[in-house]
This record gives structure tokens, sequence and C-alpha cells, in this order.
């Protein structure tokens, strides 16, 4: 029987001090979709959907009447359910400020340390950091200095640590974070706009925009702690939403749904569980089980700590740490410690905020989630409390774990984590100590990242006398996570081991125990990989009891680093500490040295980027969102997923008709007149949809739309495609089966590169050769951060008007005309700012956009989407896959005779842009001067989606081969690989050889200049000798250091501008370009303000904040072509300066006729002002006054001047007054003066211009890298990277830092981390950020230097500009070159281990994989080295 009680009829909250009242609401709804479709407050925004990135993050705030305390924290809106926030405040970054009242310091910093390039990540950032503010200010620390907040430094870091950006590199957003913090080193944060070169210390303070925490917004309004002071609970019929408030009415709950037959129940805590199962469905009733006193407790006594199941992870964290604080001494406190530690790196901190413990151990439980919870309190002997109808029983966790999937009305209750220093000891033992350490290896070390496995490890340990020996009486090991149903207890090998005195033999048998133990099931990755790691953490937790005896005999628990890897290292690495647990701060300080130039002004300059400030506040608007018009539909896609087979039907399935449903749109409803056309580039065009025949996995075989975004995404999870394969070929999914079967792309010839010089006199030259030897590449998802989005709107007479989040509309436009059989002045594409591109927006976007606008124009209705993450990955398609094979000649010094290569690109299914590849791939692999050079090089046509560019498409890869050789030779030769590198550097004429004579003038071949001072800058002798230090020392830590040269060929493409002049003197501008975030639209306005201030009269050197550049319309700028290939915020500069010079010449007369009559002449005045500055002075003088005739004929030449509209306006002023009174011949003088006045009637204050550029350009780039491995995990962190980049005179260098810095961590990416994996079908089976592993703040260079050298004059390039969006990318190859580095090192040490047991790996030569992920590190290190290395001691002891 539910307890009567009084509830709300209504849902109840406030979001930014705004008051929201909802009488009914659909339980399923999250807190982002209210937000997104019901408010005006769209800075939230959808990046994943499942708690992975946080670009939806809010902060939550919940008050607390009895304490009247407020609490405030981050959570993901994209899982919390919206009924869950009754009662509560909701902050978004628009509530913290914005353009019209003032924006918050947090927004001001973000734009002035230059932290947002698309800024579709920075909403959720602001917000997590002002969470962390917000708390910090909270505590009782000293009060920091005037402007400063509580915050530490490695608060504000982690406080990002969890949110994803895909454009900045992340340096920058930290050191925005980190100027608020009270311990911040003001000297060490990076560059930014307040500061200029010399400020004091105190000055840079002062320059820095205000912060005074006492004086931050409320988060809870106050009407809100009054209402909800009388109830917060909701009415439970209405909203199908039940909060029971105790462990009874929780019973009777579920007793009443039992009889209610067929009804389906949900029991909520933090509904983060949703990330990962992704349940869209509506369940009948929820169960918000967070109001039962029980449950949401955390209760303290001698025998340990009793966890409520609905108690976050965070308040666990804070819990565990609290009581540590009391005891410091206590041993058993420091379990506690290191739970907490360990739960740290559980997902992010806006996940953990909502995550409750009882959720998590439920996952495990019941579904197999591979849970860190689960693990490190099954080491320590928790035990539960469950309840399934009136039965309540406690019982360990690990017989909790091992029952059978508990039903969906059984209820965990409590969890409870012993203490270990009361429990006396597992043994009877006197003098006995207690040893506890927990591990996870999972790519990103913070966390946000599922672990391949997880282990924790409990062992009671006393000292023999007098041998010093330690015994393990007892202890408790526990793996997870790797594969197996649940976390396990190793039985066998606790057995094993207690009792024995550890040695050397007994820690190789406990081993081979854990090596039979810890197997993962079948279908499980890299399972000899997550075997060697359990055996790692072992070795890691008992070796340093048998080495380092002598030094644990005190505060066995306190003193004790289990960590070999520390233990290891004798060398202080200079300011990186490398255990994560007592890492202080992710990064150290980053020096960034920017040539700059004021020949131009304002180019040149590093300011601020355009819309910074109004993305920081969330004001900026991308295309999801503007505002549905009326009666909008959703559209989703149905994809494929076989690569070749008829498609004979769709259906939906359970319901034939899912909600919401309005029409599913295929080939079959393009319009008469229309083609089946999805996009197009010069080499040929895909369609749109798959007719009969579906030829490739993930092609769109259908286009769902219904009434919502969730209904359309539901809609095509119910969809059943019925396939037939009979009588078909077997599709080609290899290049090797593309080659046998013919299947390639034409390359037209001209687009072919040369070979160079004669290849069989290049190998006849050659003291040694390397044949045949293979790399495989694979692909790169973009991960832009906004996913594919457009919105068609129907309009008048048979038009259709597209709004799309797209690199070329151009291009979308024409598609979309021949797909609707239109013509193409009847279409309208639309693009103002898109949330990240990196090529994935430019061919790809146009099937989106497309498929609205056949939907919208089939119903007549606007239809829109917004691609869900997965289907997203499924269509992107990527960056191209590539075999090669290659043979190389080369003499004993080192030097290159000759290189043949035959490469095999994976093209896909359409041409897109694939036959550039070739020439691309060729472009960057010239770099060095390879003496003869000849290659083979087929697009191979497959049956896998279609490739397309992606940021340094074929460049990335062409470099990276480059890098291969070159590391290859040097292994042959036993030679440093920078020594080979040097020596096969080009000289002008290679060069000019090898580019066909593109290499400008001598002077601008920079790169062995820049090569050289690298080595200086970076101290790169110094860092290589402590390298091999390092080395020698450490065990089970290898470092490698890396040099490479970038020769990056780009070209400038034709490119409209249009620049107009309004009354007021602003200008407006539109450029072929579109703003990805690159910078483009900053670049466009300081050229305007440059080329315009040619005019030379007063203020027009100061034109910049009187720019705006405006959205590309395709209707009103022709010919916008691709914006790719990193020139085109060059060409856009370009043709903007060929307009302003334009309209300079049509100004000038003017000017020089104003110059006569006046002193000075404004910008202002020349343009319009001039007439309201005088109007306002005609107004101000009494006319009837006895004024000087010169007065009187400067008004009257004026008020003849003047328009009929400000005529009519200051008539009243002139009444009175004659030409004939003032001593002129009215007739004559406006006759003269309107003749002259037609200057100014004339001039056309609209300028048009289309550039066209002449020659390629090439570009010198160079860069230096530093890599630790840690052989026990294969975890890799960079310890510092150097980069100098040839920006020629950058347009702007703080927009050039920021691409060369993002565009290396995407580099990164692509490198270490990020694994684009299909199954045997070609279907991309990974399906957003769990799986899927960008870069994140913890795995970028801990210490990352850049110089924007500019190199000065450059005749050809614009104002001597060079490119910088894509080359940087390709010095990621550095890291990977470094890894390669400290992995031979690793091999040699294992083959001085193995040479005992006879095994004689090939310690040098091997191929890194890329990405060369911690699985594919570990393996090249050696999966058994910790077997080898125990046998070696064993037989060396
Ligand atoms: C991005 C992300 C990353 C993550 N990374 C990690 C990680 O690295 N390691 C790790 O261990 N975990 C990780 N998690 C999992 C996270 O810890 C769990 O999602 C979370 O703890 C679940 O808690 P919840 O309160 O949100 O549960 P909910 O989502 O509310 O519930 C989960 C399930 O359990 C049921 N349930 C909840 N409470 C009870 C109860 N008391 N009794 C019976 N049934 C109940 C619910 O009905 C539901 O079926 C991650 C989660 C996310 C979103
Ligand atoms: S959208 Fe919510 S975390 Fe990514
Ligand atoms: S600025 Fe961070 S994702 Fe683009």
């Amino acid at each position: 029987m539910a307890v009567e009680r009084e509830t709300r009829n209504s849902l109840l909250f406030a979001v930014n001090g705004e008051r929201f009242e909802l009488s009914s609401v659909d339980p399923s709804t999250t807190v982002l979709e209210f937000l997104r479709s019901q408010t005006r407050f769209k800075s939230v925004k959808l990046g994943c959907g499942e708690g992975g990135c946080g670009a939806c993050v809010v902060l939550l705030s919940k008050y607390d009447p009895v304490l009247d305390q407020v609490e405030d924290f981050t959570a993901s809106s994209c899982l919390t359910l919206l009924c869950s926030v009754n009662g509560c405040s909701i902050t978004t970054t628009e509530g913290l400020g914005n353009s019209r009242d003032g924006f918050h310091p947090i927004h001001q910093r973000f734009t002035g340390f230059h932290a947002s390039q698309c800024g579709f990540c920075t909403p959720g950032m602001c917000v997590s950091l002002f969470a962390a503010l917000v708390n910090a200010e909270k505590t009782n620390r000293p009060e920091p200095s005037l402007g400063f907040s509580k915050l530490t430094v490695s608060e504000a870091e982690k406080a990002i640590s969890g949110n994803l950006c895909r454009c900045t590199g992340y340096r920058s957003i930290a050191d925005a974070c980190k100027s608020f913090a009270a311990d911040a080193d003001i000297e060490d944060l990076g560059l930014n706009s307040f500061w200029r070169n010399g400020d004091s210390k105190e000055v840079k303070i002062n320059r820095l925009p205000f912060y005074n925490g006492s004086n931050e917004i409320s988060t809870f309004p106050e009407f809100l702690k009054k209402e909800i002071r009388s109830s917060r609970l909701l009415d439970s019929k209405r909203f199908s939403w039940y909060n029971p408030v105790s462990v009874k009415e929780l019973q009777s709950l579920l007793e009443s749904i039992e009889a209610d037959n067929g009804n389906s129940i949900k029991l909520v805590s933090g509904n983060t569980g949703m990330g990962y199962y992704k349940e869209l469905d509506r369940y009948d009733r929820y169960i918000d089980i967070r109001c039962i006193p029980e449950l949401s407790s955390i209760r303290k006594d001698p025998t340990g700590i009793e966890i409520g199941a609905t108690v976050t992870i965070s308040k666990v964290i804070e819990a565990l740490k609290k009581e540590n604080k009391c005891e410091v001494h206590s041993k058993g406190e420091m379990v506690f410690k290191k739970i907490a530690n360990h739960m740290e790196k559980i997902a992010s901190g806006f996940v953990r905020n909502t995550a409750s413990v009882g959720g998590n151990l439920v996952m495990a439980q019941r579904k197999h989630f591979p849970s860190d919870i689960a693990t490190i309190l099954l080491a320590v002997g928790s035990t539960v409390d469950i309840m399934n109808g009136p039965r309540h029983e406690n019982i360990m966790l690990e017989e909790f774990l091992e029952r059978p999937p508990l039903d969906s009305k059984t209820v965990l209750l409590t969890v409870k984590i012993p203490k270990w220093d009361r429990i006396k000891k597992m043994s009877c033992e006197t003098n006995s100590m207690l040893l506890f350490e927990t591990y996870r290896a999972a790519p990103r070390p913070l966390g946000n990242a599922l672990p391949y496995l997880n282990a924790a490890f409990l062992a009671e340990l006393s000292r023999c006398k007098p041998s010093d020996e330690i015994i393990i009486n007892n202890c408790q090991l526990a793996f997870g996570a790797y594969g197996a149903k649940h976390a396990i207890r190793a039985k066998k090998l606790e057995e094993f081991l207690a009792g024995k005195i550890l040695s050397v033999g007994v820690l190789y048998e406990a081993i081979k125990l854990v090596r039979a133990t810890v197997i993962p099931e079948d279908g499980t990755s890299s399972p000899a990989y997550r075997s060697s790691l359990a055996i790692g953490f072992l070795f890691d937790f008992l070796s340093p009891l048998i080495d380092n005896r002598g030094e644990i005999s005190n505060g066995l628990l306190d003193g004790y680093m289990s960590n070999v890897l520390v233990k290891d290292s004798k060398i202080n690495h200079n300011h990186v500490q490398l255990d994560h647990n007592k890492t202080r701060t992710l990064l150290s300080s980053a020096k960034q040295v920017l040539g700059l130039s004021t020949e131009y002004h304002p180019v040149g300059e590093p300011i601020t980027k355009s819309g910074a400030s109004i993305q920081a506040s969330g004001e900026a608007i991308y295309v999801d969102d503007i505002p549905s018009p009326a009666n909008c539909l959703y559209g989703s896609f149905i994809c494929s997923t076989k690569p070749l087979a008829r498609v004979k039907g769709i259906k939906f399935q359970p319901k034939p008709y899912p909600d919401g449903l309005a029409a599913v749109i295929t080939y079959k409803d393009i319009p008469t007149g229309g083609e089946n056309i999805g996009s197009k580039t010069i080499f040929g065009t895909e369609p749109l949809f798959a007719e009969e025949l579906t030829e490739c996995a993930g092609q769109r075989l259908a286009f769902v739309v219904a009434d919502t975004q969730k209904h359309a995404d539901m809609a095509i999870k119910c969809a059943v495609v019925d396939y037939d394969m009979e009588n078909l070929e077997p599709p080609i999914l290899s290049v090797e089966e593309a080659v046998k079967r013919s299947s390639l792309f034409e390359v037209p010839s001209f687009l072919y590169p040369k070979q160079v010089g004669d290849i069989l006199e290049g190998m006849a030259e050659a003291d040694q050769k390397i044949v045949s030897a293979e790399i495989k590449l694979g692909s790169q998802y973009y991960f832009y951060m906004e996913t594919q989005t457009a919105l068609a709107v129907p309009d008048e007479d048979n038009c259709m008007v597209v709004y799309s989040s797209s690199q070329v509309p151009e291009w979308t436009h024409i598609v979309i005309a021949r797909c609707l059989g239109i013509p193409d002045h009847n279409v309208r594409v639309i693009t103002r700012r898109v949330g990240g591109g990196f090529g994935g927006k430019a061919v790809k976007a146009m099937p989106v956009a497309t498929a609205c606008a056949l939907a919208a124009h089939k119903l007549r209705r606007p239809v829109r989407i917004y691609l869900d993450r997965k289907t997203d990955m499924i269509m992107a398609g990527g960056r191209h896959p590539m075999k090669i094979t290659y043979s190389v000649g080369f003499k004993s010094n080192g030097k290159i005779t000759a290189l043949q290569l035959d490469i095999l690109i994976d093209a896909g299914l359409s041409a897109d842009i694939s036959p550039m590849m070739p020439h691309n791939v060729m472009g960057a692999l010239k770099k060095y001067d390879w003496g003869a050079l000849s290659f083979d090089i087929k697009v191979c046509k497959t049956n896998h989606s279609s490739k397309s560019a992606m940021r340094a498409p074929g460049e990335v890869q062409g470099s990276f081969i480059a890098e291969a050789v070159i590391e290859h030779v040097a292994s042959v030769l036993s030679m440093e690989v920078d020594s080979v590198r040097s020596i096969n550097l080009h000289t002008y004429n290679s060069l000019n050889l090898f580019y066909e004579g593109g290499a400008d003038e001598p002077f601008e071949y920079t790169l062995p200049s820049i090569w050289d001072s690298l080595a200086a800058s970076s101290r790169l002798c110094h860092r290589t000798e402590m390298v091999k230090e390092f080395n020698r020392d450490n065990k089970w830590r290898k470092r490698g250091i890396s040099r490479i040269p970038i020769v990056h060929e780009v070209m400038l493409r034709p490119t409209p501008g249009k620049v107009s002049i309004l009354h007021d003197g602003s200008i407006v501008v539109e450029v072929g370009g579109i703003e990805l975030g690159q910078g483009l639209w900053t670049k466009v306005k300081q050229m305007a303000a440059f080329a315009l201030s040619s005019i030379k009269c007063d203020g027009a050197g100061d034109l910049l904040d009187k720019v705006r550049v405006i959205q590309s319309d395709t209707l009103s700028l022709i010919q916008g072509g691709f914006t790719a290939g990193s020139t085109t915020s060059e060409s856009s500069c370009e043709a903007v300066r060929l307009c302003c010079n334009i309209l300079v010449e049509r100004l000038r007369p003017l000017r020089e006729r104003l110059q006569e009559q006046m002193d000075s002449i404004q910008w202002a005045m020349l343009i319009d002002q001039r007439k309201k500055d005088l109007v306002d002075g005609v107004r101000e003088l009494d006319i009837t006054t006895e004024d000087s005739t010169e007065i009187r004929v400067h008004i009257v030449q004026f008020y003849a001047q003047l328009d009929l509209e400000i005529r009519a306006h200051i008539c009243p002023t002139l009444d009175g007054l004659s030409f004939n009174s003032i001593g002129i011949d009215e007739g004559s003088w406006l006759k003269r003066e309107f003749e002259s006045e037609a200057h100014l009637q004339v001039v056309n204050l609209s300028a048009s211009s289309y550039f066209v550029p002449d020659l390629t350009s090439m570009r010198y780039l160079n860069y230096g890298a530093a890599v630790e491995v840690n052989l026990l995990t294969g975890e890799t962190t960079i310890l510092q990277t150097d980069i100098i980049y040839d920006c020629g005179q950058s347009l702007n260098p703080a927009v050039d830092l920021g691409q060369i810095e993002g565009a290396f961590v995407q580099g990164i990416g692509f490198f270490m981390l990020e694994e684009y994996l299909t199954n045997s079908n070609g279907l991309v089976v990974v399906e957003g950020t769990w799986t899927y592993k960008i870069p994140t703040l913890d795995t970028i260079p801990k210490q990352f230097n850049v110089q924007v050298l500019n190199s000065g004059h450059h005749q050809k390039r614009v104002l001597s500009s060079k490119a910088s969006g894509e080359p940087p990318l390709l010095l990621a190859a550095s890291v990977h070159c470094a890894t390669r580095a400290a992995i031979k090192e690793a091999r040699k040490q294992l083959l001085s281990w193995s040479s005992q047991s006879g095994s004689t790996t090939n310690s040098t030569t091997f191929q890194l994989e890329v990405p060369a992920t911690m699985p594919v590190v570990k393996e090249l290190c050696g999966l058994e080295s910790v077997e080898r290395y125990l046998e070696w001691s064993m037989g060396t002891k």
C-alpha cells in the first residue's frame, strides 16, 4: 500500500533562474531533449548521447531546506531524466552571462586564451569549469589573491578532463581554466590576448578579466527554495514516475506492479546506465529509488562503511577520502583511499556525480558490465544487502555476482566495505602487515575509458626472521573487465600464495596460475594482451617485495609503492611525475613562440577568434539550434548491413508502424525529372539511396521520417531489411581482391604523380636493399563534435531552402537541385557555422542535406536531421586505408639511392575524391631525397563505404610511409634513425627535382634551418643522452625520442568574396570559405580591415570591429567551392582583399574631393556617418542667429547632398533658410553640387571578386617529440613535444597556433589511439565514445612547445602567409616513431633475457601498426616479458 503523502501535480524546476512548471511529460525525456526542444537554452549540445563527451554538461543544483544548503554538481544532461530534476535548478553556460548583459569571466578567458575553435564543445567546457569554481569557493581554503578562485591547478585540469574537444588540442583550454587557480603560476600560462610581451606579473594579473568568487551568480533561485519547501515529490500517476520514500513503500509498490501484469518498470538511480545500453524505449513506470534514506546514505561504524545503493560514485569517493583524513595513520583507511583513487578513474566527473554504486553493481551483475567497482570491492571482501519481495539477504559480493541475473524486482539496498585494520587480519599471524593496491589499464589514464582489465589485490604479509623474507599469510586477488561475465577472485592463485615465502620462483609459479585463470571469453578483443596485463599487475604488486624488502619495513601501506615502474626509475624525470595517482598536474608549462608581424596591421596580429565569446556563452547558432519550423518532421537513415545484396524489402518489428512514423523515403520517391544522387565531386557521383542492390555495408537504403528525432531514431532500430544474396558474386572486401578483379578507379593522367630518376640505376648504386616490406594503414573517423545535420524548408514556387552543416554548400546545392529535378535557382543552401568538419562535412554532408530536401519536397513539410553518433560513424567512410609494399636500396652510410613502392588504396564504393590520393600521398612522401623514386599506385573500388577526405588526406599516410622506410633502413644498418633522416633531407636542388620546380626561391626552403634550430631549441642531443640513461636504468619503462621533418604541398583554389559597406560604415563580408573553427572569419575580418585601411582616412586603421563576416548563402555568393585543403582561409582573404581594393578605388575620388574641403576625414564620415553627424550639427545650430556665411554655406551645401529621407528629417530645422538669404544662387549651386555629388551617388559600395590563384605552393615544416612507454601495460605517455612550424608571415599567429596544436593532437589520435573497426562485412562496429577513443587532456603531450615561425616574405603567398590547417597533423608521426624507438629498447632487453632460454626474436626490425594502441605496443614489447624476466632472474641468481 502506498504511503499517503503530499505530492505535486506538476514538475517544477528552474533553468538559469527561470521557472519551469510542466503538468505532463514523457518520463523517458532527458534534460537535454527538453532544453534543446522546448527552451531557448540551446547551449547544451548533443555530442554523443552516452555520457562520453561532455558537450551536454549542465550544472545541477539541489537545495536542502533543512540545512539551508545548495549542492552543486555537473551532470550529463543527455542521460539525466527530466523527472529526476524535479525541484532542482539547472545552470547552462547561457546562465553565466551573454553578449547583451556582459560575458562571464569564464567566457572572456576562453576567448582570450584562444580556447575555442568550432565552439561545439565550449559550452560544456565552460560549465564544467564553472562547477569546479563554485565548489572550490565552498571549501574553507584560504582566501585566494584578488581575481583568483580557491580552485587548484590540478582541479582545474580535472574539471575538464572528461570533456572532449576535437579542434584545439586542449592546451589552450587547460590554460584558460588554470588562469582561475589560486596556485597557478601566471607566467606558466600560454598565449592569450590579455598580455603584452614584457608585462610584469602584476600587470598580467590585472589584465585578466576580473573574477570574484564571492560575487558569483546564484545557482539556486530564491523562488524555487520557497516552493520546494512544501513538497518536491511528483504525482506518480500523472508522470508514471514513482518516488518511494521508504523501503517498505518500494516493496509494496513493486508488489502492486507485479499484480499489474504486463507493465514494464524501471528502477532509476542516476540513469547513466542508459549511456551504455542505449535504451530509448519508454517504460510504463519509472521508480526513482533515490529518496529512500536507507538507499541514499552512507553509514560508518567500526566494522566498515555501508553505502546505500543510490549513493553516487562522487559521494563515495568523498566519504572514503574523508575517512582517510580523520585517521591518517590507520592502514585500513589506506584501503579506502586507494579505492577512492581508483573510483576517480571511472567515467568522468559529470557521470560520477549522478552514477550510483548500486547501479554499477547491478549492471555488472545483470548485464556483465565491465565494472571497476565490482573488482575493487570484491578484493576487499565487501558484502551486499538485497531485497526481493519481503525477502532480505546479506551476501558476499562474490556470491551476488555469481548468481543468475537479478530479476527486475530485486533491489540492491546497500553495499558494505569492511574496515581492514579492525578486521584483525585474515590469519592469526601476529605482526602482520597489510598491502592493498588497485590497477586498471585503459586507453586514457585518467579515466573516461573502460579498462582492458582491472585488478585489485589485498595481501596480509609478515616477515620471516632472521632472513627478512616476506611471507604471504593470505591474500585476496580480484580481476575483472577482461571479457569474463563478471569480476572474479583468483582462488587457486590465492591458495597457492597463502603461506608462501615470496621469491622469484614463487612469483613465477603464481604467474603461470594467473595465465591459466584470466582467460577472456571468445569474441573479446586482444585476449592475449588482457591476460598479460593480469600478469603484469600481479608482478607489479609482488615483485617489489622480493627485490626491495629492506625498504618496506615501516608503514608498509603508507610508504609502499607497489608500482615497480616508479621504483624502477632512478632518474628524476624533468618536471613530469609519472605515477598518475601522484600526479599533481597533468600538463607542465609550455612555450609558444610567435613570429609576429605588424606590416599589414591588423593582419598578422594574434587577435581573438571571431565569435569565440558567443560560442562560450552558448549564443552561437549551429544548424540544429535553429528552432524547428511549424510542422517540422525529423529523419533518420536505415543503412545496409550487407556489403553486396539485393534489398527485397524493409519492414518494422515488433510494430509495423513505429511511434510517430510519417514516411519512409527511398529512391522510389525521387520525383520525375530528378536523379538518385546523394553526392558529387569532379570524379563522379554517389547515389542517395541503394536501389535494388546494396553495394556496401553502411549504404543508405531509406530515410525514415517521424514526428520527433527520437521517434525517427527509434524507428530505424526496429527496421528489418530483407536481403537476398543468391547468385551474386562475392563482394570485394580487400584491395588484393579488387586488384584481382580489376576493380579500380581511374586516376586522370594529369593527377598521377611523376616518377623521379631511374629506379634500376638507383638500386644498382645501393650497397644494401630491403625487398618487398609491407605496411598496412587503417582508417580514421572524423569525430567532429557536431554530427551531420541539416534542415530543409520548402519555400514558395517549388523552391527549397536548406540549412546544412557543410564544408561545400555550393556542391550540396547542385546535388539537391539534381535530385529534386528543379533548376539550381530554386535551391538555396545556407551555412553559418560548422561544429567541426575535418573533411567529413564536405562530400559526406551532401546526402544528409539532400535526403532532408527530398523528404521535405515530397511531404511538403520542413524536415530536419541530427544524426545519432552511431549512424554518423557507420556512414562517414573516413580516411583511406592502404597497403604499401616497398623495396629500398641504400648505401652503408644511410643514404638512400632508390625507393620502389606499390600502394593499394581502398577507396570504397564511389570515387569521391579518391583519385586525388596518389598525388597527395606522393606529395608528402617526397619530403626526402630518395635518389630514384618509382611507384605504382592503384585506387581500388571495393564494397566498403566510400572513403573521403579527412584532414591531410593521403599526406598523413605518405609522410608516415616515408618515416617507416627511414626507420627500417636505420634498423638494418643499426644506425641512429635521426642520422639517416638528416642524410636524406633534400638539398634545394633535389627538392626542386622532386617537386618539379615548385620549390620557389632557395631562401624559401626553410626546412634545413628549421631542422637545426629544432635540435637546439628542444635540446635534442642532451635529451637523447637522457633517454639512453633512462633506458639503461629502467627495466619496465623505456623512452624513445624522435625528430621528423615534413614537406607539405598545398594548393590555393579559386574563391569568391563580396564586401559591402553599409550606411553607418559597418562592413559586411561574404566569402566562399566556411567557418569550421579554423578561424577563417577572423583572418577574413583582419584582411578586410587591412585592405580597406588603404583608403587612408582617419579611423580606417581601426576597422576590425566594423567588419562582420556572414553566413554562406549559395544564392548570394556563387562558386563558393570546397572549404578544404588548408588554404581556404588564405584564398578567402585574398578574394576579400581584391573586393576591398575595388572599393578603395571607388571611394578614392570622393575622399580626395573631401580632403580638399576638410583637414580630417573620418571613415564614418566618408561613408555615411558624415551626413548624420552634420544632421546632428544642423539640429543644434540656431540658424536664426547671425551665423557666419561660411557655416551657412556649409549647411546648405550639405543639405543639397542629403537624400530625401534625411532632408525630410532636418527640414524643420532649415525652415526659413533660403539660398538667397545667404547670397547664393540656388539654381547654379545645386546644379554644381549635384554634379559633384554624383561621385557619391555612383559609388557602388558593394564589390565582388573571384580570386584565381596562379601556382601551387609548398610548405616546409619540422618537429621533435619524446615518448615514454610502459612495458607492463603498453601505455604510452608523451612527455614533450617541440614543433617549429613555418607559417610564412602568419595572418593570425594565435589562430595558426591553435590549428597546429589541434591538428597535431588529431594526428596523435590517428597514430596512437583511434581504431575505426569494421566487421567482416565491412560494417563499422565502433559506435561512439565507448569504443572510439579520441585524445583527451590526459593523452596530449605533457609539455607542448610550439614555435610559429615567421619566415619572412614569400612573393607568391597571400601576404606571405602559409597554411596551417592540415600539415601539422603529419608531425604526429613523430610520436609513433618515438614509440617505436622505445619499443626497440624494450625488445633489446627482452632479447637479453630470452637469449638464455634460447629465444631469438629480432629486436630491431619490426612493423609498428597504426594506431599503436596499448595492446599493439605491449605485444611488441613482449606479452611474456615478465615470464622471460623471471626466468632470466632465476637463471642468473
Ligand atoms: C561514459 C561512462 C563511462 C563509464 N565508465 C565506467 C568505468 O570505467 N568503470 C565502471 O565501473 N563504470 C563505468 N561506467 C558505468 C557507471 O559507473 C554506471 O553507469 C553507473 O554506476 C550506473 O549508475 P546509475 O545510478 O546511473 O544506474 P542506473 O542507470 O540508474 O541503473 C542501471 C541499471 O541498474 C538498475 N538499478 C539501479 N539501481 C538499482 C538497485 N539499487 N537495485 C536494483 N536495480 C538497480 C536500473 O534499473 C538499471 O537497469 C561508465 C558510465 C558512463 C556513462
Ligand atoms: S552528449 Fe552527453 S556526454 Fe556526450
Ligand atoms: S572547439 Fe572543441 S570541439 Fe571544436
